[in-house]
Order: C-alpha cells, then structure tokens, then sequence
C-alpha cells in the first residue's frame, strides 16, 4: 500500500463511514491514490460473456454508485468497475446513520436504500470525462415503482451504447419486496422482460450483455430455480452474491444494525452459492464471485469455485483503494504456482478432480 494511501486511510477512520466513503472518492479522482492502469499479464488475461477483462478483479456495485471516479477507479489495478445501482429518478435512500463499519469482524452493513442521482446525471458524470476500461451499470428500482421492470428497463435503455454490461439487481435487502423477484415465476417474467428489450435494442451498438445479482440467503430450491431461470432466458452472467441479512458470529458492536452484511463474514456463504451454481449451470453461464474477498487467496478460491471473474467492495475499506490491483498481482502467482496458463484454466477447478492444487485423497 502507498505511503500516501495508509495516511489517507488512517484519517478516514476517525470519520463516520458515509462521509469517509464520500472522501475516499474524491480523493480517489482527485488522484491521490494514484495507479497507471489495469494490472496485466498474459495469464490474468480473460473475458466474461464475450467482454475482454485485462485481469478478472473488479470493483463492486455500490461503491461509486453515481459514476464520480469512474476513471481514477480503473486506473488502481482492476480489470473492470460497476457503477450504481442506478435508479430512473434521484433518491434520497434511508435516514442516516446508514452505513456501519465492524472492524473486528472486517465487515460492514449498510442499509443505504439505493440512494443516487437518477440515470440522466449519472450517465452525465459518466460521460463528462473520458476513462480506459470496461465499466457495467447496476440497475436499480425506485421505491415507490410498483412495476420494478419497468425501471430496469428504463436504466437499461438509457445506459445501452455507455457501459459493457447492465446487473439487474434482485438482491438488495434495502428495498422492499425487491428480493420477491428472485423468485421462479416472478424472475422468468422479469428476464423474459428485460432480456427481451435489450434483443430489440437495435443499431450500431453492440450487443449489451446482461447479468443477473443474487442475494446469498436462498436456500438449495430456490438456487436451482434461479439457475433454470437463468439459464432458459439467456442471462449472460450471474453475479453471486449481494449482501447477506444473516448475523452469525459478529463480535463488532454496530452487528445488531438492519441492512445487509458484507465482507469477510460473508465470503464462506456467497461461496458455496457460487459453488452449487456452477455445478447446476455446468459452466455454461459465467459467473462473477462477489462477497468477503480480501486477498488473493480468497480471489482464487472463487474462481476455483467456479467464477470467471470477481468484484470487491468492503475489504477496501480496511485495506485501501490499491487492494483490487494488489490482489490480482498476487492472483498471477497463484496461477504460476498451480502450473495454470490463464484464469480461464483454474475457473471451476474445484469441480474436477486431479486439478493442482487439489488436497490429496490420502
Ligand atoms: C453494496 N452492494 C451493492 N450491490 C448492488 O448490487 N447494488 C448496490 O447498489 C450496492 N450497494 C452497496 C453499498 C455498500 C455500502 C456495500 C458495502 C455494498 C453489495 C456489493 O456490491 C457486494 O455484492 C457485497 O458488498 C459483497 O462484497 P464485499 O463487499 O464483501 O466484497
């Protein structure tokens, strides 16, 4: 980590989480953290549904929710940043407090309540400056929306052409009745939907690809569901996992706070959801593992797991911006060691046997 970056996070810490977050960005694009770029090597090499991935580490929904960095976020070592979520209209989101860090259990919750500027200023920061890399938008529904279709759609619409991929988002827990749509029938309605507006956006711009983002807290039937659904509507992608409302084992103070927990206490959870979908799906839909990742380890048991790229978000709190970058340069030799000549090479490996790397069976 930078001289400079270790100050900066220091300082952060003596503030209240949401007004650290919101210097952080602007440090963050004011360039004060610094970073020339995507790490590369030939090995961390790889692509997502057709999108090419200079290395498979990514920066997670909600951390640059209204596209204030989005540049400066590339430029710190990952391959690929999501922004959002993005709703149709501006909102304000919950009352604050909102957002709550758990040092001892290197977590955070937050119950936010997709707050953000609405799609027309969002897409404006994102177009004001020009920024190298590839950039998805997390699609977001207003609170009072009855039809949340509606307002996937219109995010949709309005960022096609902008952004390489577009996550629905079924998953917050800060939305009421939003994690209803993870349900068999209400999904299949809502991809059928969406899925088929995005076929009919037509013209120059290429094919947008769309993701799917559950929540970790389903349970086996409804996971085979989800990758059934998915699978038969031709979801490009599934994101796993959002936040989890589950509390087991929190030794932090703020862990009796509503909202949705991140970080490490989540990473065991939304890995074994990745894990079962990937045996359902037979890697025939690529997944992106989100939840708890911390280090390159933790990076490389989710694509062992069976994701062909990963996001981050809460682990940067506590380790700084530089951490996503950090993190594949420690991939790459995780890969060296296991004899792997790409990413793609270790996506899955878990699932196979005689892959290195696997514990011996005596
Ligand atoms: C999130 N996350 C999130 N996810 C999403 O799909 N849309 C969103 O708007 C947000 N907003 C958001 C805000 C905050 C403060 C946090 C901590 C998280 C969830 C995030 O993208 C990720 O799925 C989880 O945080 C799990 O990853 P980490 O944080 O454990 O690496």
């Amino acid at each position: 980590m930078r001289v400079l970056e270790r100050l900066g996070l220091s300082a952060l810490r003596c503030l209240d989480p949401e007004q650290a977050h919101w210097f952080a960005l602007r440090a963050l694009d004011a360039g004060l953290a610094g970073g020339a770029g995507p790490v590369t090597a030939p090995r961390l090499e790889t692509e997502i549904a057709g999108i090419a991935l200079p290395n498979p580490v990514g920066i997670a929904a909600g951390f640059d929710k209204n596209a204030v960095a989005v540049g400066a976020a590339l430029r710190t070592g990952v391959g690929f940043t999501e922004i959002g979520a993005v709703t149709p209209r501006p909102q304000a989101g919950n009352p604050r407090p909102r957002l709550f860090r758990l040092t001892e259990d290197r977590a955070a919750i937050n119950r936010f309540g997709f707050n953000n500027d609405g799609m027309e200023r969002i897409l404006a920061n994102l177009t004001a400056r020009p920024f190298d890399g590839v950039v998805g938008v997390n699609l977001g529904a207003n609170k009072e929306t009855e039809d949340k279709a509606e307002d996937y759609i219109a995010v949709l619409r309005r960022f096609h052409g902008h952004v390489r991929f577009a996550t629905i988002n079924v998953s917050s827990p800060n939305t009421e009745r939003l994690r209803d749509l993870q349900g068999r029938a209400a999904l299949s309605a809502l991809l059928g939907r969406v899925v088929g507006i995005r076929d009919g956006l037509s013209g120059s711009k290429p094919r947008l690809p769309v993701f799917l983002k559950i929540a970790p807290d389903l349970d086996d039937a409804e996971i085979v569901d989800i990758a059934e659904v998915a699978m038969a509507q031709g979801i490009d992608a599934i994101v796993a996992t959002n936040t989890t409302l589950a509390r087991a084992g929190l030794r932090s103070a703020a862990g009796t706070e509503a909202g949705g927990l991140s970080g490490a206490p989540l990473f065991q959870r939304s890995t074994a959801v990745l894990s079962r979908l990937y045996a359902l799906t037979g890697g025939s839909v690529p997944l992106i593992g989100v939840g708890g990742i911390a280090t390159a380890e933790e990076a490389y048991a989710k694509i062992r797991a069976g994701a062909s790229a990963v996001q981050l978000y809460t682990a940067m709190i506590y380790d700084g911006v530089s951490l996503g970058g950090r993190i594949a340069e420690g991939l790459d030799a995780l890969l060296a060691r296991d004899g792997y000549a790409c990413v793609a090479d270790a996506v899955g490996a878990d699932h196979r046997d005689g892959e290195p790397g696997e514990p011996d069976e005596t």
